[in-house]
């Protein structure tokens, strides 16, 4: 067997996938690992697709996705953030968010290069680092409600910084980002010469307030590049459909790392994003009334049984300490799934900051989330602190 590309020995399957495929199948089990949302597609979105299919050509689209697509992710931007991007040159459709941020990191990074990365983080970001040769630098906010600041943020940074990599709300703890937390940060990112990476993935699933996005401010957008999508807002993981912003020096060099990928992004899934920003755009409100029910109903749950808990203000996960247990969150996510048949992610998957909690998602009904807190809270009553 020829020899494979030694940066792979460094990459591993992501613990969240670790922890789902151990529970599939297995109906007596209830789920908390998921990263989806449990909700339909909106109808508008799948109708306007049935008929697209049966009706318009599907050829391949302009590298950068279609204009009327790029159109209404501009004007999706301008109306929420005030954000000025340009749809010709300074958006890319992609196929997914993950698909965004390893074209940007296939962009700027050089072997040796350093991404700093506020930790608990998501599981997706690290490999493709090092996959380029680079390397994750993370920054513990354990201290800080899981929320980076500018100086621990600065006092990462080295000559090898190329980028800092932010994502909120967050996944796996649910913190979004207080106005003056991003204002903050944005005055740091003025002083040093690097990129800002933002994951606005579950921008669209803000629970409390509204979602402060960096792109709001032209002083950084030269190195600024803004991922989102549809997945979550929109319930469309599997159309596999999102998009990155940058400006228009930037776009163009993103551009060509993206069309030597992929070409361009999937058309059914460019058309029905395009019917989600435009026939559907109440989608995510709707769903968020669910989450916030959830959140604040297992929130008090996780209280009441003594665990330490951050409210989490986004996304549709909460990240509560198990710290009291003495145990290593695997050990514990394990006992918890084979004894209470409640299966969630130890939040070791999440980086060594994230060890000593343990990741639920609430992308599942009310039902299920009472039977897994009555499960669990039985669990740790007969548990040793
Ligand atoms: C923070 C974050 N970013 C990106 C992604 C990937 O998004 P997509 O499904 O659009 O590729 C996820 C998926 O779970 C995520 O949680």
């Amino acid at each position: 067997m020829p020899e494979l590309n030694r940066l792979l020995k460094n990459v591993g399957l992501p613990g969240t996938r670790q922890m789902a495929n151990r529970v599939a199948g297995q109906t007596e089990i209830i789920d908390l690992t998921l990263g989806q949302p449990d909700f339909p597609v909106p109808q508008a979105v799948r109708d306007r697709v049935m008929q697209a299919v049966d009706n318009e050509p599907m050829k391949y689209s302009h590298n950068r996705g279609m204009m009327e697509l790029r159109k209404a992710i501009t004007d999706f931007y301008k109306d929420k953030y005030t954000a000025e991007y340009e749809p010709s040159d300074e958006v890319i459709v992609t196929n997914g968010g993950s698909e965004a941020l390893d074209t940007i990191f296939r962009t700027i990074i050089n072997p040796g290069d350093e991404v700093i990365m506020p930790a608990p983080v998501y599981t997706g970001y690290e490999p493709i680092v090092t996959m380029l040769g680079g390397t994750a630098v993370l920054v513990d906010t354990t201290e800080t409600g899981f929320i980076p600041t500018a100086q621990k943020l600065e006092a990462a940074m080295t000559q090898r910084t190329k980028a800092v990599l932010l994502n909120y709300p967050n996944n796996p703890t649910g913190a979004v980002y207080p106005k003056g937390t991003v204002a903050s940060l944005v005055e740091l990112f003025k002083r040093h010469d690097i990129f800002i990476v933002v994951d606005e993935m579950y921008a669209e699933n803000t629970l409390d307030g509204e979602h402060h996005s960096f792109t709001s401010y032209p002083a950084i957008k030269d190195r600024l590049l803004a991922v989102n999508g549809l997945s979550k807002s929109h319930a469309m993981t599997g159309w596999r459909i999102g998009w990155l912003l940058g400006s228009a020096e930037m776009i163009e060099k993103l551009t060509l790392v993206h069309l030597y990928n992929t070409l361009c992004a999937s058309m059914p899934s460019q058309i029905a994003a395009l019917e989600a920003l435009t026939g559907a755009a109440d989608a995510p409100a709707e769903m968020n009334a669910a989450y916030k029910e959830r959140r604040d109903y297992i929130y008090r749950r996780l209280v009441n049984m003594g665990l330490e808990t951050v409210l989490p203000e986004g996304a549709f996960y909460i990240f509560p300490s198990i710290k009291g247990y003495n145990e290593s969150s695997f050990d514990f996510a394990v006992e918890l799934l084979e004894e209470a048949g409640v299966a969630v992610v130890p939040g070791a998957a999440f980086s060594e900051y994230g060890e000593g909690h343990i990741r639920i998602s609430f992308a599942t009904g009310m039902e299920n989330l009472e039977e897994a807190a009555d499960r669990m809270e039985k669990f740790l009553n007969g548990k040793k602190r």
